[in-house]
């Protein structure tokens, strides 16, 4: 697998992934306007033709704020997901971001496993952010290490 930067190309599969991965998945207009952005990066992991993994964030000042992260189901279990994790992270680091940011599902234990593992927190909860019927939390890693209360 090797990372890409995102093309139209990729956004065909990439609402497929979205599709098995998301009760909200982001259509394939919905990427349209990441392709290129300025404020927007995303890699995209490939073998040949085909859409491994993708993850993006967006650059808010010093924040990065990932948009989207997922792995294709049958290619989960086996590390990608943390590859793409530390990928992103690092391309946060390089934009010059101080903290990394993201929302959620309470329920989503995988991914926030994930995410604890490489030292994001909690910090806050939305009530009813997906689908007006669940909850997100909001996690934060701060690049400068930097510790903030868990309000859970
Ligand atoms: C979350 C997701 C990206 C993880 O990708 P993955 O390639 O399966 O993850 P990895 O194999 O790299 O595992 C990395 C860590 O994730 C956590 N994890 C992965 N699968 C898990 C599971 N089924 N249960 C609990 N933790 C799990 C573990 O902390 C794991 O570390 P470990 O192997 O040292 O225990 C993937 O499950 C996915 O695409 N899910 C659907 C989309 C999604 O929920 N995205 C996050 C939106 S916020």
């Amino acid at each position: 697998m090797r990372f890409e930067p995102l093309r139209y190309e990729h956004l065909r599969q990439m609402a497929e992934i979205e599709k098995e991965a998301f009760d909200m998945p982001w259509t394939e207009t919905m990427f349209i306007p990441e392709v290129g952005s300025e404020n927007a990066t995303y890699v995209v992991g490939t073998r040949g033709e085909e859409v491994i993994c993708y993850g993006g964030f967006h650059s808010v000042l010093d924040e990065a704020h990932i948009t989207n992260i997922a792995v294709k189901s049958t290619e989960r279990g086996k590390g990608i997901g943390r590859f793409l994790l530390a990928t992103l992270i690092g391309k946060a680091r390089e934009k010059g971001a101080s903290t990394v940011s993201l929302e959620v599902k309470t329920t989503n234990k995988p991914a926030i496993s994930l995410y604890e593992s490489f030292g994001f927190k909690v910090a806050g909860v939305r009530k009813r952010y997906y689908n007006n019927l669940f909850d997100a939390y909001v996690m934060w890693l701060d690049l400068e290490g930097r510790e903030q209360p868990d309000p859970r």
